[in-house]
C-alpha cells in the first residue's frame, strides 16, 4: 500500500517538471524568433524528459496553425509558469492539520464533463500507434486535434445508434488520481484539492478519483464500465477496511451524476445502505437544474465556455471545427444532455418574467431564445420568442431521430409535484438526474453540502438568427480547412442540419442586462446560473416533496472575488473551476472529510432565497 503511495508521491514530482517543461518549450515555439529565449527554454528542456518531448518536434507548424490572436493567448496561458510553479495551497491543509484535524472519512471525487483525461485503447493497425495516449485532457491531445483532426473525431464520437463505441474504436476514462488532477500542463482541476487533503494525513488509500467517460449516457455508464458498481464496491470496501462512512465530493456535472449515482445505489441497495455508508454529498459548482447554454451547443455547435475548458482550447476548437461539425460531435456525447435544463418555464421562467429577473430589467431571462430582426431605423424587434418550454420541442426539431431517441429513452427535464409519482420514479432511471422529478433517498443521517462561487457574470438567455440550411451545411471552419469526411460519410450525414445561430453580431448596451455577442448575461459562477446552482439547496430540499428524510442540506457559498495578479483568480475565485484552488472551499472539503462537517457554516452571499421563492414549485 505504501508503495503505491510511494509512486503516486514521485509521479507529481515528475509531473510539476513535466508541465514547467512543456511550457517552457511552447513558449519556445511561439518566440522562437527571440532566438536567446528559446535557447534558454531549450537548454531548461534538456533537463527535463518525459511526454512533452512531442512538443519539442521542429516540425510542428506552429505559426501557420495558429493565428496572430490565438498565439498571444497561448503565451498568456502559458507565460506564467511560475505562479503556478509556486503552490500556495498545502497551507489550508497545514493549518487544519495544526488544529488537529486528521483524515476520518474515505473520500470520492466525482469529476464533472470533460476533466477526466480519455485514452485509445483501440488496436487495429491504424490506431495502434495512439495506443494509451490521451485524445482528451493533455497538451497532446491539442497536437493530435489539430494535426490530424478527422482521425481524433473518428476517435472521440460515439455510435449515435447506441451511444456506445463505434466498431474497432475504444476509447476509455484515464485511472488513477491523475485522470482528473490537471487537464493538461500546468492547468490544475483538482490537484489543490488533493494537497490540502493530502496535508492533513490523507493519501491514496483513502482519496478514489472516479474518472468516467463522460461522453457516455448515465445509464450506459454502467451498461459499459460498471461505473457506479465500482463505486459501490468502492464504498463498501471504505467501510469494510476503515470503518467509517465515504463523503462523496463532486464537481460540476458531477452533482447531476451523483444524484442519479445516489438513485441507482437506493434501486441496488436501499436507502437504509446509503443510510449506513455515506457520510456526505459535498456537491461543488453542482449543475442541479442543467446550464442554459447546453442548448445552443446541442443545437448549432456553439461553444465558448460551454465545455468548461480553459478559453484557449475552446476557441482552437471553434477555430479549426465549423459549428456543423461540433454540433455533431457533442450530439454523440450523450453525457452533455445531462445538462439540459431542466424545469422548464416552472423554474427558469416565461413572458411574464423569470425568477432571477432584476427589478429594473427592461429584458426577461424567462424568453430564453429570442430571434432578432433588424430594422432599417436601428430599432431591433424580436420575430420569434421562445421560452424554455417552448425550447425543449425546438431542440428536438432541429436534430437528428438518433438524438431524440436518446434524449426520450434517458433524460428527463420536467418538474413533477405529485408525492406519489414521485416515489414511483424511484424505478424510473431516465428520471433520476433530474432533482425535479426525484425524490433524496431515505437517509436521515446523509448530509448534503451545496459548495458554489457567485458575482460573476453568466449566460443565462440568448439571441438568435435563423441561417438558411444550406449555408449550414456548406459552412466551413474559420480555418478554411476542409468538412470533416468522417462527419460527412457515416450515418450523421443523413442528419438534418443546424438552422440557428446565436446572433454574435447583436449587442444592447442600455439593455438590462445587457446583451453582448447575443448573450443576454445572468448571475452565476461564470458557467452556470445561480438558479441552477442553488435553488435545490435553499427551497427545494427544504420541501417534504423532494426530501422526505429531512437530509440536512447546507448552502456554502463563496463569493467571487479574484486575485487581479493571478490567472486563475488565485484564493478568493468563485470561478467554475477556479474555485477548486480556493482557500474557502479547500478548508470546507477538508473539514467535512474530517468530521468536522458541522464547523462548514450556511453562509449566503447572493439573493438565492428571493429567487428561489419566485420560482413555480
Ligand atoms: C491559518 O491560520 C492562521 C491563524 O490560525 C490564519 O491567520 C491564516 O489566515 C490561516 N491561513 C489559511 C490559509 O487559512
Ligand atoms: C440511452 O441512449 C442510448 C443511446 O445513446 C441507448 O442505446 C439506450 O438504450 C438509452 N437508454 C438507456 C436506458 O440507456
Ligand atoms: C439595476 O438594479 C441593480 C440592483 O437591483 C443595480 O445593481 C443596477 O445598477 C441597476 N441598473 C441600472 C442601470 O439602474
Ligand atoms: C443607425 O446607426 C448607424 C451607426 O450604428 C448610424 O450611422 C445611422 O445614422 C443610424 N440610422 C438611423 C436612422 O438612426
Ligand atoms: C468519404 O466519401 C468520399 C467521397 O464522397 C470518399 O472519397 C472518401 O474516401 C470517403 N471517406 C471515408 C472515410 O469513407
Amino acid at each position: 500500500m505504501s508503495e503505491a503511495f510511494k509512486k503516486i508521491a514521485s509521479l507529481r514530482r515528475i509531473w510539476i517538471p513535466c508541465a514547467i517543461a512543456a511550457i517552457a518549450v511552447f513558449i519556445g515555439m511561439l518566440f522562437s524568433r527571440n532566438a536567446e529565449l528559446a535557447g534558454r527554454l531549450n537548454e531548461l528542456m534538456e533537463s527535463y524528459d518525459g511526454p512533452w518531448n512531442l512538443m519539442r518536434d521542429k516540425s510542428f507548424p506552429y505559426d501557420s496553425l495558429f493565428p496572430k490572436e490565438m498565439r498571444s493567448q497561448l503565451e498568456a496561458m502559458f507565460g506564467h509558469a511560475r505562479q503556478w510553479y509556486q503552490t500556495r495551497d498545502f497551507k489550508v491543509g497545514r493549518n487544519l492539520s495544526e488544529q488537529g484535524a486528521k483524515p476520518r472519512h474515505p473520500v470520492i471525487l466525482l469529476p464533472g464533463i470533460v476533466t477526466s483525461g480519455l485514452e485509445s485503447w483501440s488496436t487495429t493497425q491504424d490506431e495502434a500507434p495512439y495506443f494509451r495516449t490521451r485524445l482528451w485532457g493533455s497538451s497532446s491531445m491539442i497536437r493530435k486535434a489539430l494535426l490530424n483532426k478527422d482521425h481524433w473525431v473518428r476517435h472521440l464520437m460515439l455510435d449515435p445508434e447506441t451511444g456506445l463505441d463505434p466498431e474497432n474504436m475504444r476509447v476509455r476514462a484515464a485511472q488513477g488520481l491523475d485522470a482528473a488532477s490537471y487537464f493538461a500542463a500546468g492547468y490544475w482541476v483538482w490537484s489543490k484539492l488533493i494537497e490540502n487533503l493530502a496535508a492533513v494525513g490523507y493519501d491514496i488509500n483513502d482519496i478514489y478519483l472516479a474518472s468516467y467517460d463522460w461522453r457516455l449516457s448515465m445509464g450506459n455508464l454502467e451498461v459499459r464500465d460498471h461505473f457506479y458498481s465500482r463505486i459501490m464496491a468502492q464504498i463498501e470496501f471504505n467501510s469494510r477496511v476503515y470503518g467509517e462512512k465515504t463523503v462523496l465530493v463532486s464537481h460540476s456535472m458531477g452533482g447531476t451524476l451523483a444524484l442519479y449515482l445516489l438513485k441507482w445505489l437506493e434501486y441496488q441497495r436501499g436507502s437504509k445502505w446509503i443510510d449506513n455508508h455515506i457520510e456526505a454529498l459535498t456537491s461543488l459548482s453542482g449543475t442541479f437544474f442543467g446550464v442554459p447554454k447546453s442548448l445552443p451547443a446541442l443545437m448549432t455547435g456553439e461553444m465558448r465556455d460551454t465545455v468548461q475548458v480553459p478559453d484557449v482550447l475552446s476557441n482552437l476548437l471553434e477555430y479549426y471545427f465549423s459549428a456543423q461539425e461540433r454540433a455533431e460531435l457533442f450530439r454523440t456525447w450523450a453525457g452533455s444532455a445531462s445538462l439540459i435544463t431542466k424545469g422548464g418555464d416552472a423554474v427558469w421562467g416565461g413572458r411574464h418574467g423569470a425568477p432571477d429577473d432584476m427589478e429594473n430589467s427592461t429584458m426577461t431571462h424567462g424568453i430564453m431564445m429570442e430571434y432578432a430582426e433588424h430594422k432599417k431605423d436601428n430599432k431591433t424587434e424580436s420575430e420569434k420568442k421562445l421560452t424554455m418550454d417552448e425550447v425543449y420541442p425546438w431542440l428536438a426539431m432541429h436534430t437528428d431521430k438518433y438524438f431524440q431517441r436518446m434524449l426520450h429513452t434517458n433524460y428527463s427535464y420536467g418538474i413533477e409535484r405529485d408525492p406519489r409519482k414521485l416515489r414511483a420514479n424511484n424505478k424510473d432511471p431516465t428520471k433520476w438526474a433530474n432533482p425535479l422529478e426525484v425524490t433524496l433517498p431515505h437517509a436521515p443521517n446523509m448530509k448534503i453540502y451545496c459548495i458554489y462561487g457567485w458575482n460573476k457574470p453568466t449566460e443565462r438567455s440568448y439571441w438568435m438568427k435563423e441561417v438558411p440550411p444550406e449555408d449550414a451545411l456548406n459552412e466551413r471552419s474559420p480555418a478554411g480547412s476542409s468538412h470533416s469526411q468522417t462527419l460527412r460519410n457515416d450515418s450523421v450525414s443523413k442528419r438534418s442540419h443546424a438552422t440557428s445561430r446565436i446572433d454574435g453580431t447583436f449587442n444592447d448596451e442600455n439593455a438590462i442586462p445587457t446583451v453582448n455577442s447575443g448573450v443576454r448575461m445572468g448571475e452565476g459562477d461564470g458557467t452556470v446560473p445561480l438558479l441552477s446552482l442553488g435553488a435545490m439547496c435553499v427551497h427545494g430540499w427544504h420541501m417534504e416533496r423532494y426530501n422526505p428524510a429531512r437530509i440536512k442540506v447546507v448552502t456554502h457559498e463563496v463569493m467571487h472575488n479574484p486575485e487581479a495578479y493571478d490567472l486563475r483568480g488565485g484564493v478568493s475565485s468563485g470561478d467554475h473551476i477556479d474555485i477548486l484552488g480556493s482557500h474557502d472551499l479547500n478548508e470546507a472539503v477538508v473539514r467535512i472529510a474530517t468530521g468536522l462537517g458541522d464547523t462548514v457554516e450556511e453562509r449566503i452571499y447572493s439573493p438565492i432565497r428571493e429567487y428561489s421563492k419566485k420560482i413555480q414549485w
